[in-house]
């Protein structure tokens, strides 16, 4: 987690540290930090500015704008706390004993502490609780040794330094590096966490992630994993892990530059939810323009064979990506007949199921970059390369809102989600732009294995095309009916949402993105299981939320609902009107569809209701406690 920006040039470095840091709040925003440092003349060791807040990038702004922080280089950080409390002792940057070397890191060191035990066997003396200070301390003694071997104290020798130290260190991990004896020089080091370098005009900027560059340059380089690149106004050098220097050609930044704008809506999230029913629409026009499916099947980056040659699916995810992939894995096992297993990427990468041959291995992550996905997906991949037999060669899907992430860059076929940048932490547009995949994956698949008939797909196809004009009418009317019912169970304890089928996922959904934003206890369960023990938690106080969509579990959903009542539950139905209003207390009504598409429309609700309690609490929405949108530690 965290983001990381360092920057070189002519211009004061400060503001561009800040500009860079704000785009990338996302990945953090407990505490924040940078240092600058000012050439003060030939032969002079350069003047180390270090400035740090805690709580938002607000607070180390004003304290720049107040303080100052000279030079025209320097490194910048935003925290989301791993290691030691978000406090200002545990902000980056972290120095050496001295301030002579300031480092900021995005990951975890894996192996801290040994190398925190041996450095103060040497003596040196800890301020913060970070696994990120050992850096510094090693740096600064490799410094002290290559000087001692006779190198002068240049940029060569600094870039021998971390070279010296990246060998030392364990765990996934990006990080920026200055040195006072160096005022024209950082280096740039990433081992599986992101980085990315920003070609200027005479000015270079590396940040964690693409829009810190918004406004600066579109001609990038990304690092690969074990590189080293040393920025001077010169240039950069770019090397490897053995040290080789490595020639490499920057490229275009294709649709990447943003810049975070709430338009007339008071959150980024209330602004995304209803961005949707354009998203939906794009999709439709994009992928489902008229005439058979067989003819113009939703464009999927695989030729016709390639369905064929699949006899299972899984599924790696994390948080609302899993819940989407819930909902895929529905359609693929109940409408394109392919079994389908998802897991959560965190526990796929340490107990893997065993190798099944002709398997078709899908990750999905909005921003591309959790760490979890990526390495589940890794190794797998590398699992499948050691099998000789063809069937069991990895075949690899990526789904992402961020075309340009390292996921894109790790996986060959990616089928972009196209929802625009989202900032809200909580994932609202993204999670409808990963279902629309989903369903294209599903006809492709029912489509090209004849698993259903061409009336059954074009049926389906006809209801997809209907549910951007549903999403309209639902963003504006719920908006108001979410925001009544959130202001009566505002102060609620505990929430129960219970769903079944295909819209169990949603129910998860539900419960997942109220425990996000407003930090009320809750959770989604298959509306059968409600009496396996969760029904025990039932009373007057406990509201629950029932997702009840005409179709197969319809009745059942609703003798279970009637068995929450019965237990006093306040019960709120997302059903359409006609059929639930004499079960519920209250309704969050949808529009009658098709069970198969009915999860693009009961999310809505959903988001609307758990967006509204929180605002009515006063909290900050679009940056909850202790989440942060991208994920990059394990
Ligand atoms: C974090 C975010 C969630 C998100 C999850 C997976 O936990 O707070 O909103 O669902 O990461 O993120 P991804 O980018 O992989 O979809």
């Amino acid at each position: 987690m965290c983001g990381i920006v360092a920057v070189i040039g002519s211009r004061e470095a400060a503001p561009l540290l800040l500009g860079g840091l704000r785009q990338l709040e996302y990945r953090g925003y407990d505490s924040a930090g940078l240092a600058t440092l000012k050439i003060l003349g030939n032969d002079q060791p350069g003047l180390l500015t270090c400035r740090k807040a805690k709580g938002k990038l607000v607070n180390l702004s004003s304290l720049v704008e107040e303080d100052g922080s000279p030079g025209h280089l320097g490194i910048g950080h935003t925290r989301w706390a791993t290691h030691g409390k978000p406090e200002v002792h545990n902000a980056h940057p972290h120095t050496d004993s001295l301030s002579r070397v300031a480092v900021v890191q995005n990951g975890i060191i894996e192996n801290y502490r040994s190398l925190k035990q041996e450095l103060e066997t040497d003596g040196v003396e800890f301020v913060s609780d970070t696994d990120t200070e050992v850096i510094p301390h090693l740096i600064s003694r490799e410094l002290r040794y290559l000087q001692e071997e006779g190198l002068s104290a240049n940029e060569a020798t600094l870039l021998k330094a971390v070279q010296r130290v990246i060998k030392q260190l364990k765990g996934a991990y990006a990080l920026a590096v200055i040195w006072v004896d160096t005022p024209d020089a950082i280096v740039v080091a990433r081992n599986q966490a992101p980085l990315v370098i920003g070609l200027g005009e005479g000015e270079f900027l590396c940040a964690s992630d693409t829009p810190a560059l918004a406004g600066f340059t579109k001609t990038i380089l990304p690092m690969e994993d074990g590189e080293v690149a040393l920025l001077t106004p010169l240039g950069i050098e770019l090397y490897n892990h053995q040290g080789d220097r490595q020639q490499r050609t920057p490229s275009l930044l294709t649709g990447g530059e943003y810049f975070a704008d709430k338009s007339n809506f008071r959150h980024f999230m209330l602004k995304e939810i209803h961005e949707q029913p354009d998203i939906a629409e794009l999709w439709v026009a994009r992928h489902l323009p008229a005439g058979l499916p067989e003819e113009a099947p939703v464009a999927l980056p695989f030729d016709s064979s390639f369905y064929e040659s699949i006899d299972q699916i899984q599924i790696l995810a994390c948080g609302t990506s899993r819940h989407a992939a819930l909902v895929g894995a529905y359609l693929l096992e109940q409408f394109a007949g392919i079994p389908t297993s998802v897991f959560y990427a965190s526990e796929f990468r340490y107990s893997p199921p065993p190798l099944a041959p002709n398997t078709l291995t899908i990750g999905v992550t909005q921003s591309g970059e959790t760490a979890d996905t990526l390495a589940a997906l890794a190794m797998e991949t590398q699992r499948r390369k050691a099998n000789q037999d063809p069937a069991f060669a990895p075949r690899l899907l990526g789904i992402t809102n961020r075309t340009e992430s390292s996921l894109a860059r790790q996986i060959p076929n990616i089928l972009d989600t196209g929802a625009g940048i989202e900032i809200g932490v909580a994932a609202t547009k993204t999670f409808l732009g990963q279902l629309f995949a989903f369903y294209g994956l599903a006809i492709n698949f029912a489509a090209r294995r004849k698993s259903r008939s061409s009336q059954e797909i074009l049926s389906l196809c006809n209801d997809l095309r209907s549910v951007p004009n549903h999403l309209r009418s639902l963003v504006d009317t719920h908006d108001e009916l979410a925001e009544e019912l959130a202001h009566i169970f505002a102060e609620t304890q505990d929430v129960i949402f219970l769903g079944r089928g295909i819209n169990y996922p949603i129910a998860l959904e539900g419960a997942l993105k109220l425990k996000e934003i407003s930090y009320i206890h809750a959770e989604g369960y298959p509306a059968g299981e409600l009496k396996h023990g969760p029904i025990a938690l039932l009373d007057q106080r406990v509201p629950v939320i029932s997702i009840a969509v005409p179709g197969i579990v319809f009745d059942k959903v609703l003798s279970n609902s009637q068995e929450a009542k019965a237990r006093d539950a306040q019960l709120i139905g997302v059903t359409p009107d006609l059929q639930g209003d004499e079960i519920f207390d209250s309704l969050l009504p949808i529009p009658e569809v098709s069970e198969l598409i009915s999860p693009l429309l009961t999310v809505v609700p959903m988001q609307l209701f758990s967006y509204h309690i929180a605002a009515h609490r006063g909290l900050d929405v679009d940056q909850p406690r202790n989440l942060a949108k991208s994920v990059t530690v394990e």
